[in-house]
């Protein structure tokens, strides 16, 4: 079964948050003179970026401190009828059994339409008069909409963690899920994220899954191809989109090629598209946008490169009824990686293949086919004699490391 990372390894007690050791002091002192009686400030107003652990703070303080926790978020405030309802909750003091609540408004910034005015400002009503503690989360707080409801509320921000505390917070997720990773990986990944650890922990998920190792090369491909419209998005417009129309703009808002978008929609077809007949026409589209790239590279006739891109887009969105079934992540693309390393073995082989040539006057092509397997199984079990060849071929590291190398 496939659990994101950000649920399995969210903190679950406060000391497990990563950065905000401050805004924490000041959110935990507000809830102490809660003990003491109603205080100045009954509601709390927590903001900031988006994945920095606003929501998981607030869950694992009322975790730590053994109280019921009531929240809400931005589906709830469709109407300013549901707003008063859920804020009703917020008279009481203690539940039956005694425990101390804890209300929680979250995602204030997704009130919006008819809800709008009327919620605000019933939300402001409420801060003011709460007999329990009342903790109100937003990405802007200094929204206009919010400016009365700023001033009844004691004003917490929360900043991005640093890239050394995502760097830690990745490599512990990694231990526990068995993978070697390499520190430039991460700090690689922790870079990519601006500050986002949800995103970052999404990032390290689809790229090490599953994995015993992860290297520097296994992540950097992804630099410099970097998101302009995150290629997640771009691939949900394609797959999802409403029209051909829509689907096929998706092109240019990737900042990948067009070759490299080819492969991200070809790994994630059969994982987004569950009905086999309609697996098979959309892969028979991009099937046929294959044929069209082939060609426009062996004829460099660029007339024909629509055909290859309205293909492997609107040619996919059109062949499915587009009805997501259950939300399946996208993944990225193993095949460009498969790819780039046949490519690093071929560059590999046949400078072996030249120094067999130079050394023993055959052709490097029957070098590589009748002289290295030969050299494998030496190098692989006789390192003594396997020094001697290398020094007499003159072989580098990497090409020694190659044939060492058990496949
Ligand atoms: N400071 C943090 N410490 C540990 N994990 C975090 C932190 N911030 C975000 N995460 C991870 O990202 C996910 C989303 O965090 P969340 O609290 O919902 O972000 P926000 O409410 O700020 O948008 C969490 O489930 C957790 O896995
Ligand atoms: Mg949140």
């Amino acid at each position: 079964m496939y659990i994101p990372w950000t649920l399995k390894y969210k903190p679950k007690t406060l000391s497990e948050v990563i950065g905000n050791r401050a805004a924490i002091e000041k959110i935990l002192g507000w809830i102490r003179e809660w003990n003491r009686g109603i205080p100045k400030r009954r509601a709390l107003f927590l903001h900031g970026p988006p994945g920095v652990g606003k929501t998981v703070t607030i869950e694992a303080l009322a975790n730590d401190l053994d109280m019921e926790l009531i929240e809400s978020n931005a589906s709830d405030y469709r109407t300013a009828d549901a707003v008063r309802r859920i804020a009703g909750r917020a008279s009481e003091y203690s539940t039956l059994f005694g425990k101390r609540r804890l209300i929680l408004f979250d995602e204030l910034d997704g009130i919006t339409g008819s809800a709008d005015r009327g919620g605000v400002r019933i939300i402001t009503e409420v801060a003011r008069k709460t007999r329990c503690p009342l903790v109100l989360i937003a990405n802007n707080a200094y929204d206009p909409r919010f400016s009365t409801l700023r001033r009844h509320c004691l004003m917490v921000e929360f900043k991005k963690p640093s890239k050394t505390e995502i760097v830690r917070h990745l490599k512990r997720i990694c231990i526990h899920e068995g993978i070697e990773a390499e520190e430039s990986a991460l700090r690689f990944i922790a870079e990519r994220s601006g500050g986002d650890v949800r995103s970052a922990v999404n990032d390290l998920q689809a790229l090490a899954q599953g994995k015993r190792r992860l290297t520097y090369e296994d992540v950097s491909w992804l630099a410099g191809r970097d998101r302009k419209e995150a290629i997640f998005n771009v691939l949900r417009m394609i797959f999802y989109a409403k029209d051909a129309e829509t689907s096929r703009r998706a092109v240019n808002m990737a900042d990948v090629d067009p070759d490299m978008l080819f492969e991200w929609i070809y790994e994630n077809l059969p994982h987004q598209i569950k009905d086999p007949k309609e697996l098979a026409a959309t892969m028979d589209a991009l099937s046929k946008a294959d044929i069209y790239r082939k060609r426009v590279r062996t004829t460099q006739d660029w007339s024909l490169i629509s055909y290859f891109l309205d293909l492997m887009t609107a040619g996919v969105t059109v062949s499915w009824s587009r009805r997501a079934r259950g939300w399946t992540p996208f993944k990225f693309p193993d095949r460009i990686r498969t790819l780039s390393s046949g490519k690093g073995e071929r560059a590999i082989l046949s400078a072996i293949g030249m120094k067999i040539r130079r050394r023993c006057h055959i052709s490097s092509v029957r070098a590589i086919k009748e002289v290295i397997p030969y050299l494998k199984v030496i190098f692989q079990n006789n390192p003594e004699m396997a020094r001697g060849l290398a020094r007499w071929l003159d072989l580098d590291d990497s090409m020694v490391r190659y044939l060492s190398e058990k496949d």
